[in-house]
């Protein structure tokens, strides 16, 4: 176990990344960010939904739209905490909720690999917040020992990139004219947004974690990426697999900027319509359950 609002020590440098560049670019597409992965967040609670008067947790809550959106599900008799490792996340989620007059919720700096939770949960909710950790098994593990006898865990992640193609074509783009750095100053958000990306992995990570009743819903759903064509090339190039990789270069790269720019115009095009610009998006919903609960045959 670490000390709450400590992360564990393999987590320190993606906890830098988040508390800082990430946390910046984040605010600055929060809109983009939040409106993109409400839809895959909401598809998750319909098919999972949180127990009416229970003690939910949601797990690198991010700005923490999706803790007010379960406490208001689970409904005054219950209490939706949001965690995340970055103090500048909470920070913005306290905010939110206070501005939003939320009283049924609460935020905590934890790292969700290894904190001890204060009490324990009926339901356990992330939207894209688990696949950043750097032993996902002990993270799973965590979670489970949080969940009271039966406690169900829903989780959006992403699926493979070949099926985000935004995603994908903007690392094509990029390949092209650059490697992942070999030195670099700049923090990293440990293994990725696409690390849980492969059901098969996935699921045996939540078998050795513990969990039962594993289930994988495919979830296909467009994600707004830009206002315009401009606005996507921005977003592409801020955030996300080749988003990271730009970043990772800083400034020693501002010759090929433009023309990494103009490609990744073309490779998105197809995407922009008369409401902005919308691409292919796919997740996973996975649910899975601690073992003990009423149905758990012995
Ligand atoms: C892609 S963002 C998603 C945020 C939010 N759930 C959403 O859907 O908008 C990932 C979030 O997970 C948090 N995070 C990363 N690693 C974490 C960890 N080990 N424990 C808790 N939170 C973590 C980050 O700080 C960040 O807020």
């Amino acid at each position: 176990m670490v000390a709450m609002g400590v992360p564990a020590a393999e987590n320190r440098e993606a906890t830098e990344a988040w508390s800082g560049p990430l946390f910046e670019t984040f605010v600055r597409y929060r809109d983009l960010v939040i409106d993109g992965l409400g839809a895959h967040g909401e598809a998750a609670m319909a098919a999972h939904p949180p127990p009416p008067g229970g003690r939910v947790v949601d797990l690198g809550c991010g700005f923490g739209d999706t803790t007010q959106h379960l406490a208001s599900l689970v409904g005054e008799g219950g209490e939706a905490i949001g965690v995340d490792v970055s103090g500048p996340f909470i920070d913005a989620a306290r905010e939110e909720a206070e501005r939003a007059g939320a009283t049924n919720v609460r935020f905590v700096v934890g790292d969700a690999q290894g904190m001890e939770f204060d009490q324990a949960f009926d339901y356990a909710f992330s939207r894209m917040g688990i696949m950043f950790a750097a032993n996902p098994v002990q993270l799973l593990r965590n979670v489970r020992m949080a969940l009271s006898p039966g406690g169900q865990l829903c989780a959006v992640v992403w699926r493979r990139k070949l099926d985000n193609p935004w995603v994908h074509r903007a690392e094509q783009v990029v390949d092209e004219y650059l490697e992942h750095p070999e030195e670099t100053d700049e923090p990293t958000c440990g293994p990725g947004p696409f690390s849980m990306a492969n059901a098969d992995t996935l699921s045996e990570q939540l078998k050795i974690a513990g969990f039962e009743e594993i289930t994988f819903q495919r979830c296909d759903l467009p994600l707004k990426i830009g206002r315009d064509l401009d606005h996507a090339v921005e977003f592409n190039m801020a955030l996300g697999p080749a988003g990271e990789v730009l970043r990772l270069w800083e400034d020693r790269i501002d010759e090929i900027r433009p023309k990494i720019a103009a490609d990744l115009r073309q490779a998105l095009a197809e995407f922009e319509g008369p409401d902005g610009v919308f691409a292919p998006a796919s997740t996973w919903i996975v649910g899975a359950r601690a073992p003990g609960g009423a149905d758990t045959v012995q």
